[in-house]
């Protein structure tokens, strides 16, 4: 049987939306506040229970991340993997039909055009529907053959809670500095939020937990709550870019994947940053710019892939200000034991 969906949405006071709808013309329907545990579009009210009971698969696997953490590299790199490192498959089915985002129904502005190939893909299964209505997304999710593996920038608590009975969850976290520059750049980008400021004024969003599926961290605190869970493998970015083959090491054995240490590094070849930003499969900003899904003259979704790029964006000014949010999210930002800066042996 559903359960009823546990939360109050709650629009933001008019003053911080008219803040927000000025410098994001992407949140023209407003956003809501799921009591302090995550901000979305208004529609999301739509959705919100049908996600919260949604009955995933024994098999299934949730890449569960906030954004920008680097989702879509694990959800290259889990999708490979579960699926006998089929290389040439992967560099020809878009990422996002073969590792689906199962939330982005509720995150497409209704103002925008739905992603046009998914949407004929839902026509076709369920002619006269509306797809608005039902979710692309949710529908693709559904049609996904075994193993699937689903993208989720949810936090735990807005999906069942018996979800870790049902299936296994890679959550990646990685240091906010870092996020907070990539979410800049990814924010300017998608029509979604099309943002049209500049960085310090993002920061100033950012210190008040004011973005899309914003707060980052009771994000990352339920994520680290649940870090010992057998099926549970918490993963940092910052690792990843350190040793990609001792982290797809710990994946194989978390996910029973069995593959040999030369197939996990063609998963690590497949899956570096410079391959990924040249495949279409991973990398579509050109497209979707043509499709209008994507602002041109910005950064492209995958951007530059490294670890420290925040010290060329915060001045002294704004890492006192992020310094100050921090503070402010004791003990959570320092039990988390991020690294701002990492060696990368050559
Ligand atoms: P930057 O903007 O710092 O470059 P997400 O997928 O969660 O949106 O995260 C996007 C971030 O992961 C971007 O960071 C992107 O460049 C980076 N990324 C994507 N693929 C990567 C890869 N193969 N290796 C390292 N970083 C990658």
């Amino acid at each position: 049987m559903a359960s009823e969906f546990p939360y109050v949405l709650n629009p933001f006071p008019e003053e911080v939306q008219t803040k927000l709808k000025a410098k994001f013309l992407g949140f023209r329907g407003g956003l809501v506040d799921v009591e302090g545990r995550h901000a979305m579009p208004a529609h999301y009210g739509r959705f919100a229970e049908r996600y919260f009971n949604y009955k995933f698969q024994k098999d299934d696997v949730l890449v569960m991340t906030f954004p920008r953490s680097g989702t879509t590299w694990t959800q290259e790199i889990v999708w490979t993997m579960r699926n006998q490192v089929d290389v040439d498959t992967a560099a020809k089915v878009p990422l996002d039909v073969r590792v689906p985002f199962i939330e982005f129904d509720s995150l497409q502005p209704e103002h925008l055009p739905l992603a046009a190939p998914i949407e004929e893909a839902y026509r076709s299964r369920h002619p006269g529907e509306d797809p608005r209505d039902k979710g692309i997304f949710l529908d693709l999710v559904d049609a996904l053959p075994s193993p699937r593996t689903i993208k989720t920038h949810l936090p735990f608590s807005l999906l069942r809670p018996d979800l870790l009975d049902s299936c296994k969850v890679v959550y990646v976290a990685r240091n906010p500095k870092d996020v907070c520059v990539s979410y800049y750049h990814q924010q300017r980008l998608v029509k979604v939020a099309e943002f049209v400021g500049d960085f310090p004024e993002y920061v100033d969003f950012w210190t008040q937990d004011l973005l899309l599926q914003a707060p980052y961290w009771p994000h990352l605190a339920e994520g680290w709550a649940r870090r010992h869970h057998p099926n549970v493998l918490f993963l940092f970015y910052e690792d990843m870019k350190e040793d990609i083959l001792r982290e797809l090491g710990r994946l194989n054995t978390f996910l029973g994947t069995a593959l040999t240490e030369s197939q996990l590094q063609t998963v690590a070849r497949h899956t570096s940053f410079s391959g990924m930003k040249s495949r279409g499969a991973t990398n579509p900003t050109a497209a979707l710019q043509e499709s209008g899904e994507f602002k041109k003259g910005e950064a492209a979704f995958i951007r530059k892939g490294t670890t420290g790029d925040w010290t060329n964006f915060f001045t002294p000014e704004l890492e006192e200000k992020f310094g100050e949010w921090m503070e402010k999210w004791r003990p959570t930002s320092e039990e988390i034991p991020f690294r701002y800066q990492i060696k990368i042996p050559e």
